[in-house]
C-alpha cells in the first residue's frame, strides 16, 4: 500500500505486519477496558479503520454536517492572514505539523497561503489512520510539489508526538474541530503535550465547532441518509473484522444526543434487543439488555470563554480568532508565550 507513508511511528514499528498487531493490541486494551464496565464506551479513534475514514469523508460532506464547510470557507477568506499572523518573518523556514490530518482536504488551503510567503515549507501530517495518510499525501504533493511531506502514522493521544527540531517556525495545525472528541481535562494534556514540541514564536491554530441551536447540532450527528448512524456502526463491524466479534449491527442503533452540561454532543449504540456478544481475540463474553448503550463518542462544542480559558490553561497567548458570518464555528490562532 503506503506510497508515501514509509515512517510508521506507533512507537517506532516499520512494517504494516507490527502496526495491524499493535492496532490489535488497542483494540483489545480498548475493549477490555470500555465493554466491561458500566455505562459501556469506546474511544473514537477506533471509528478509523479505512471503512470508518471513507465514511467520515462522506459525513463532511453531507447537507447537515456544517463543521467542515464552514471551517473551509473561513480558511478560503482568511488563509493569508491565518500564515501572516504565524509567521511573522517570511525568509525562514515554515513547517506545518497537523494532528488528525485525516485527508487534509482543507489544509491546502493553507499550505498554498504559506508558500505564498515562504519558499521552504514543509507539512507533517499526523493521523491514526495510515489509509487516510496515505491520500493526505498524495492530495498534497500533486497540489504543492514544492512542499516537502513527513507523514507520520501515529496515535497522539496515547503515543505524545516528538517532532524533529526545526530550523524556522512551527505552526501546529488541531483543525476540523478534532479536539471535541477530547474531555476538557484530555484537551489540555494534548495541547500540554503539543506545547512541550514548540519553541517560543511557533504557534498553534485550533478549529472549534461553537454551542448552536440545538435541532442544528443534533441534525449533523443524525443525518436523514444515515452515514452518520453508518460510521457509528462500523465500529462494531471493525471489531468482527479486527477482533473476531459476532456483532450483528442490525441488533443496535444510532443514538445522538445533546448534553447541555457537558457541551457535548454523545453519539451511542443502543442494543435492540437482549443478546450475548462474544469477542474472540479479547477472551470476551458480554450480556446486553434491550436498551444498554455503548457511549462511543463525544463531541464537544465551545464557546469564545471555554477557547480563552483552555489556552490560558495550557500556556497559550490568542493572537487572533476568524469566525463565519454565523459564528457556528472558530479558527483561534495562539503562540506559546
Ligand atoms: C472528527 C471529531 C470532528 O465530532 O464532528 C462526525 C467526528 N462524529 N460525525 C465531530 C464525527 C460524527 C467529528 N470529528
Amino acid at each position: 500500500m503506503a506510497t508515501y507513508v514509509q515512517t510508521v511511528d506507533i512507537g517506532h514499528f516499520a512494517t504494516a505486519d507490527e502496526r495491524e498487531a499493535l492496532t490489535r493490541e488497542a483494540l483489545t486494551r480498548e475493549v477490555r477496558r470500555g465493554l466491561i464496565t458500566r455505562p459501556r464506551s469506546l474511544s473514537p479513534w477506533m471509528f478509523y479503520d479505512a471503512e470508518g475514514s471513507r465514511l467520515f469523508e462522506r459525513i463532511t460532506a453531507l447537507p447537515e454536517y456544517y463543521p467542515t464547510r464552514t471551517e473551509r470557507a473561513i480558511l478560503a477568506g482568511y488563509a493569508d492572514a491565518i500564515i501572516a499572523a504565524a509567521h511573522g518573518d517570511r525568509s525562514s523556514p515554515l513547517r506545518l505539523v497537523e494532528l488528525g490530518a485525516g485527508t487534509a482536504s482543507k489544509t491546502c488551503i493553507l499550505l498554498e497561503a504559506a508558500s505564498r510567503i515562504s519558499d521552504d515549507v514543509a507539512y507533517v501530517p499526523v493521523d491514526v489512520c495510515p489509509d487516510a495518510l496515505e491520500l493526505a499525501c498524495q492530495n498534497v504533493a500533486c497540489a504543492l510539489p514544492e512542499v516537502r511531506i513527513r507523514p507520520i502514522v501515529r496515535n497522539y493521544v496515547t503515543h505524545p508526538l516528538q517532532l524533529e527540531p526545526f530550523d524556522g517556525t512551527t505552526l501546529a495545525l488541531y483543525i476540523g474541530t478534532s479536539i471535541g472528541n477530547f474531555s476538557p481535562e484530555e484537551a489540555r494534556l494534548i495541547l500540554r503535550n503539543l506545547g512541550t514540541q514548540l519553541r517560543i514564536g511557533d504557534a498553534l491554530l485550533l478549529g472549534t465547532d461553537m454551542v448552536k441551536d440545538e435541532p442544528t447540532l443534533l441534525a449533523a450527528y443524525d443525518d436523514r441518509e444515515g452515514i452518520t448512524a453508518a460510521f457509528n456502526l462500523n465500529i462494531l463491524d471493525r471489531l468482527n473484522r479486527e477482533l473476531g466479534a459476532d456483532f450483528d449491527p442490525a441488533c443496535f442503533r444510532h443514538r445522538a444526543l445533546w448534553n447541555s452540561v457537558e457541551s457535548r454532543i454523545e453519539m451511542h449504540l443502543e442494543s435492540v434487543q437482549e443478546q450475548g456478544i462474544s469477542i474472540e481475540h479479547a477472551d470476551l463474553d458480554l450480556h446486553f439488555t434491550q436498551g444498554e448503550t455503548i457511549h462511543t463518542e463525544n463531541s464537544y462544542k465551545f464557546t469564545d470563554r471555554s477557547i480563552r480559558t483552555l489556552l490560558r490553561d495550557v500556556g497559550f497567548e490568542i493572537r487572533g480568532a476568524w469566525k463565519d458570518c454565523r459564528g457556528w464555528y472558530t479558527l483561534t490562532l495562539a503562540r506559546v508565550g
